[in-house]
């Protein structure tokens, strides 16, 4: 029988540092000035949402989401031994995309050498800090129903370029950082039901839609784009926004339960996995959700003290942060749960 294995891990995460105690002189381009640019300060950003720090991508040089994805992809496929011509299908997870269209998955495929008249499936996905576990779901479903044999998931977000450094924007603009996570999932021949991706399951609540969402444009207007991005006059328009006590709730919620539901199918227990990888919004929320869903406290792994939160890379960069620590090593079992906008969430099971 033909299951799906992760067959190597990789991230990356600009060198850059923005301390918390940095972020209110910070200008739009990232620039420390000498006078406030917006009130907030590192005692409530550590006691709301447990970050410490994250990492931005210098504004200046131009770096885009391709690129972040690129350095992780290289990095996930070396891990599995995997030469990037094997790669027949890229699924790339991204709210924040290099342009609005081409996706993303196709900019990465050619920074990767792999274009060309002969070249894979290209997928975009956009289930924001979902990401992870809707790409697995599918990577998994096309590599068990024998349509690809090596599928690279990615998860990569450029958010600095796109918050707002002002007063106006900061219970959005403090929480997101930069980063990329992926992965290497490939065909192995067993029937062994504990090997490879043994759980997904994806789903999504449209009604919570208003609750985070970026416009950018909106196609039911001409012209699609009618604000003055220079002068910054349509917040709503230009940034992400967010009713953060709704989303807070609806993740705790829906984490718990996608959780519980994930070891109900399997028939699994907590003395079987190893490590619970919540996505990485807000500690608070993933405090929650070990206390609600009892799941031991020492196989919770988080790392939004140091990165924010990097969306639909977070699964994947905890997970290798934390293989690096040596705390998580080949071999072992992940439960992972997600929530993102839209609303979306989902849970997965997989082996190392
Ligand atoms: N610095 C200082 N003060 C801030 C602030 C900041 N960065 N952001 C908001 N505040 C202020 C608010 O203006 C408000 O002031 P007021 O009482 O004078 O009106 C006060 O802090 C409390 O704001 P509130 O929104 O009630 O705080 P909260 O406890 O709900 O925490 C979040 C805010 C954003 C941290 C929290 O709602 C959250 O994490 N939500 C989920 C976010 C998330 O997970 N998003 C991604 C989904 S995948």
């Amino acid at each position: 029988m033909i299951r799906a294995k992760i067959l190597g891990l990789g991230s990356y995460v600009p060198p850059r540092v923005v301390r918390n105690d940095e972020i209110p002189f910070l200008d739009d381009q990232h620039v420390p000035q000498e006078t406030r640019q917006t009130e907030t300060n590192d005692e409530w950003i550590r006691a709301r949402t447990g970050i410490e720090e994250r990492r931005y991508v210098d504004t200046a040089a131009g770096v885009t989401t391709s690129d972040l994805a690129l350095e992780a992809s290289r990095r996930a496929l070396e891990d599995a031994g995997v030469d990037a011509k094997e790669i027949d299908c890229i699924i790339l997870g991204t709210l924040s995309p290099d342009i609005h269209f081409p996706g993303t998955a196709v900019f990465l495929q050619s920074k990767l050498g792999i274009d060309g008249e002969d070249g894979c499936a290209c997928y975009d996905i956009r289930q924001q800090c979902s990401g992870f576990v809707y790409g697995l779901e599918m990577a998994d479903a096309f590599i068990r129903t024998g349509k690809y044999r090596k599928v690279l998931l990615v998860g990569a977000e450029l958010h600095s370029n796109a918050l707002d450094f002002t007063t106006r924007g900061r219970d959005v603009m403090v929480l997101f950082g930069d980063g990329a996570g992926a992965v290497v999932v490939g065909a192995v021949e067993s029937d062994d039901e504990r090997e490879g991706v043994l759980y997904t399951h994806a789903a999504a609540d449209g009604s919570g839609a208003w609750n985070l969402y970026l416009k950018v444009f909106d196609i039911s207007k001409s012209p699609i784009v009618h604000y003055d991005a220079t002068a910054k006059l349509d917040a709503e328009q230009q940034y992400p926004q967010m009713v953060g006590k709704k989303v807070f709730l609806h993740a705790v919620r829906n984490m718990v339960v996608a959780t519980n539901r994930a070891l109900e199918k399997t028939g699994l227990t907590w003395k079987d996995i190893d490590w619970f990888v919540p996505h990485q919004a807000n500690l608070r929320i993933n405090e929650a959700v070990v206390e609600y869903a009892e799941i031991p406290k020492d196989k919770a792994l988080n790392t939004i003290m140091w990165y924010g939160n990097t969306t639909a890379a977070t699964v994947p960069l905890t997970i290798d942060h934390w293989r690096k620590e040596g705390r998580v090593k080949k071999g072992d079992l992940v439960l992972s749960t997600v929530f993102g906008a839209g609303f979306t969430w989902g849970s997965a099971i997989f082996r190392l």
